[in-house]
């Protein structure tokens, strides 16, 4: 624990280089949040590379990075955490909006000056003896009428290094923002200030407190006590879902928890889809799924946009003339679990990660590379551990933590989409919904139209695993793969979804939902995964082409055996039915699953969500 840092005597910070700004916003509130945490240095960071290399040699001085082997993993850094401190922290996540029913019942709320006086008591000197980092950032191509403009001030050096692989940062941003722009504040403390004299940590972060503070009506994000991932890199989870779904909202726009791919069918035609998976799901797996041999010469091609976020928004097609589904990616880099990835489960993913790369609670091999469990069949011989501890394989722990990440820029990775970057967005055609469910969910099932998708969407689940909850197997509804990152009432949320499918009418996209992960009676999965998620995929495409045939079932319309591409598979007409079959007793089960969400959601529940649950009711004979 930081025990509060005696008052230094310097009351000015020192500014190390000059102010990148004439926003007199921006210089106002920069002025007003040093007055109040006190560092002792501003930096305003321009998000050159030279600044980069610099502040990364920085944090390898100070004890946070450790530099890879130049040879083996080029221009990459490894940091180990607090072992208090890896993973998103939800019972700390807060939405303040004013009204409590405005947050809903699925996130926790605490009224905004009753929140904001525990944080200014908090922030109160809390960045004494530091760096306060001005990190100003686009989400989403710079000039883009979907994108949005943040900026934070953060005391830690890795916050800022990550931004600039994660985003768009720097002194492009503050010209973009031009004197009068807008822009959502994001405060960021590791609550951890340096009394005079007072020797620092390798990851300081606040033991006691932990706040992660969103408030929806002013668009503010305040951050205090952790230095990881979504907890303080604020660009993600907090701006570009929590604070983005409110604007959206307003706005008449989505932000999601979604990843985008494109897909090349062998016509030429291209077509790009959108996934929601919760967490541990595989979305960067999926994301940059590569096409099993056979369709490749066929003359498919997979590509990838995004791996996590997707902002989309009805935009008039210029080949229509009506208003289509359109989304960015808000974001310019991967944040993606360690784990499981490898040569066998993501190549792509695997050469994104070879070089500039920066890596927070993996393994450290002898030979200064990196290690996490599933990279290799056979474990080294000898590790360093997340913890820094000697590691051998029979020791009994894990080498690598079970949420260790890789930070890198979108651009490292061999399958990125040529309109990656594309300001206009890129037309959806298709959007999925998944969870991990061991059974009763189909392998894939197609909603007849847009309202019976967002009750699929609305009532996806997902089984626990042991990295996510240390509970595995328990379903978690987690509607749209949303339930930690909607910055309002879930059910306003759902009404707000009917109406944008309203808007775009005939041009909104179709919707599935999909289930990789059903298992047989021994406990072991069915479905191959990975490439083979492509039979799947291509099925999508030409239903969207209005070329695939399916059966209609009560849940909606399910491909047969002979529907899906089986070239180069081994996977028998038997178990395709066992995976796809709509089971009536596991179904009645279900309903009443769904039933318990719709009475948590009742306040404002949109009444075609309910008709619909009635008609399940009916179909299924419940
Ligand atoms: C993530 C998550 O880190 O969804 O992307 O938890
Ligand atoms: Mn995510």
């Amino acid at each position: 624990m930081h025990a509060k840092a005696q008052p230094i005597r310097q009351a000015k910070p020192v500014h190390l280089n000059d102010v990148l700004t004439a926003n007199k916003k921006l210089l106002a509130w920069v002025n007003e949040i040093a007055a109040l945490t006190r560092p002792s240095r501003i930096y305003w960071c321009d998000g050159s590379d030279a600044e980069y290399d610099r502040l990364c040699a920085e944090l390898v001085s100070a004890g946070t990075f450790k530099k890879l082997n130049e040879k083996l993993r080029p221009n990459s850094y490894l940091a180990l955490s607090d072992p208090s401190d890896v993973a998103r922290v939800e019972d700390r996540t807060y939405i303040c909006s004013e009204k409590k029913e405005d947050a809903g019942s699925t996130n926790n709320w605490v009224a905004p000056v009753e929140m904001k006086a525990t944080l200014n008591k908090l922030f109160d000197g809390c960045m004494q003896g530091r760096t306060m980092y001005v990190v100003p950032f686009s989400m989403g191509p710079l000039g883009s009428h979907i994108a949005h403009i943040g900026v934070e001030l953060s005391d830690s050096p890795y916050v800022a290094v990550n931004m600039k692989l994660m985003t768009r940062m720097g002194r492009k941003v503050l010209d973009a923002l031009g004197r009068d722009g807008v822009f959502v504040p994001a405060l960021h403390s590791v609550g951890a200030p340096l009394s005079a004299g007072q020797r620092d940590v390798a990851w300081p972060c606040n033991h006691e407190h932990k706040y992660i503070v969103h408030f929806p009506e002013t668009r503010e994000i305040w951050s205090y006590g952790s230095g990881y991932g979504g907890n303080a890199l604020l660009g993600k989870k907090c701006f570009a879902l929590r604070i983005a779904s409110v604007m959206g909202r307003a706005e008449g726009w989505l932000a999601e928890h979604m990843l985008i791919l494109g897909v090349k069918t062998p016509e030429g035609k291209k077509h790009y889809v959108t996934a929601a998976f919760p967490s541990a799901c595989g979305k960067t797996n999926f994301a940059m799924l590569i096409p099993p041999e056979s369709f490749k010469q066929q003359g498919w091609e997979v590509t990838t946009v995004g791996d996590d976020i997707a902002w989309i928004k009805p935009v008039v097609d210029e080949k229509s003339g009506m208003e289509k589904l359109y989304a960015i990616n808000p974001e310019a880099g991967f944040f993606g679990v360690a784990p499981g990835t490898s040569y066998e489960t993501n190549p792509n993913c695997m050469e994104t990660v070879k070089a500039n790369t920066i890596f927070t609670n993996v393994a450290l091999t002898p030979e200064g590379d990196v290690w996490w469990e599933g990279l290799t069949k056979v474990p080294p011989a000898h590790l360093t551990d997340w913890q820094g501890k000697d590691w051998t394989p029979d020791c009994g722990r894990l080498a690598a933590h079970a949420n260790s990440r890789f930070t890198v820029a979108a651009t490292s990775c061999p399958s990125l989409d040529p309109q990656w970057d594309n300001p206009n967005g890129v037309p959806i055609s298709a959007m999925i919904f998944g969870g991990r469910r061991s059974s009763t969910v189909p392998l894939i099932t197609e909603a007849n139209n847009w309202n019976e998708g967002v009750y699929m969407a609305a009532t996806l689940g997902s089984e626990t695993t042991a990295a996510i909850t240390g509970q595995v197997g328990v379903v978690r509804r987690d509607p749209f793969a949303m339930i930690a990152f909607c910055g309002y009432n879930m059910a306003d949320y759902f009404d707000h979804w009917i109406n944008v499918g309203a808007r775009v009418g005939n041009a909104a996209p179709k919707l599935y939902c999909v289930n990789w992960f059903r298992k047989n009676e021994q406990g072991k999965f069915v479905w191959p995964g990975f490439g083979d998620n492509m039979r799947v995929l291509k099925w999508i495409i030409e239903r969207v082409e209005g070329k695939a045939s399916a059966h209609q079932t009560a849940l909606g319309n399910i491909p047969d055996y002979s529907d899906l591409d089986w070239h180069g598979a081994d996977f028998s007409e038997a178990t395709f039915k066992a995976i796809t079959a709509v089971n009536q007793s596991q179904w009645q089960q279900e309903l009443v699953l769904h039933d318990e969400l719709l009475t948590k959601l009742a306040y404002h529940l949109p009444a075609a969500l309910k008709a619909r649950y009635g008609a399940l009711r009916q179909s299924l004979a419940v």
